[in-house]
């Protein structure tokens, strides 16, 4: 599966399936991707709908690609999604929509929302488990994650502080979930949110820490 760091906290995973996560490409200062550079996709998760995670892109991607957003079921309610007659899956923590190529998950995030619970995302797909933790911050009950869904290959975890994990929490977020693979994600997008990425990964020494600069891609 290639992984692309689009910016801030939105991820491309090009597989069986195209799967957008936390669309959010137009007015994002850290975004290196257009519109236009984005592959026909599948899939649209939200983690939640702040602007930054789910901005008007998630829908007009949607309307572009025939995809299906999968959210919290109340951002599949409001108004515009209910508007826009796009394909929508509304799920609620604890659930999991699969068909025969991808299976995703909704795990707890300690965070706030316009609507609904924020969430962060479990995705299977190739054979692979990725964590997109959204924003949150650390919280016990993360070590149930590979509990319940196995080890995890790749972990997206906030580090920039202010709204979430900063680098020290996110460092042990990193032990709690024992990841193949960490990358950091959700910093350096605007001054509240700097991060010290060297810091980060003295913080996570013993574990495999790969900065993903936005635009960049990665084999997982
Ligand atoms: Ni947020
Ligand atoms: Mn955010």
């Amino acid at each position: 599966m290639k992984i692309t760091r689009i910016g801030h906290a939105c991820v491309l995973l090009e597989g069986t399936k195209n799967v957008l996560i936390d669309p959010f490409i137009t007015g994002n200062p850290a975004a290196k991707l257009s519109l236009e550079q984005i592959p026909k996709l599948d899939y649209i998760l939200t983690t939640h709908d702040h602007d930054d995670h789910f901005g008007p892109d998630g829908i007009n991607l949607a309307k572009r690609d025939d995809a299906t957003l999968i959210s919290i079921f109340d951002i599949t309610q409001r108004d515009d999604v209910q508007q826009s007659g796009i394909k929508n899956v509304g799920m609620n923590i604890g659930g999991t929509f699969n068909d025969d190529n991808i299976e995703v998950s909704l795990t707890p995030a300690v965070h706030s929302s316009k609507n609904g619970s924020p969430v962060g995302l479990i995705i299977k797909m190739d054979g692979r488990t990725i964590y997109h933790a959204g924003d949150t911050a650390l919280f016990g009950d993360m070590r149930l994650i590979p509990e319940l869904f196995g080890a995890l290959d790749v972990a997206l975890l906030p580090i920039g502080g202010h709204f979430t994990m900063d680098e020290k929490a996110a460092a042990r977020a990193v032990e709690i979930l024992q990841p193949q693979l960490t990358v950091p994600i959700h910093y350096n997008t605007w001054p509240p949110i700097e991060a010290d990425t060297s810091q980060f990964k003295q913080f996570c020494q013993g574990f495999n820490v790969q900065i993903v600069d936005p635009g960049e891609s990665f084999t997982a």
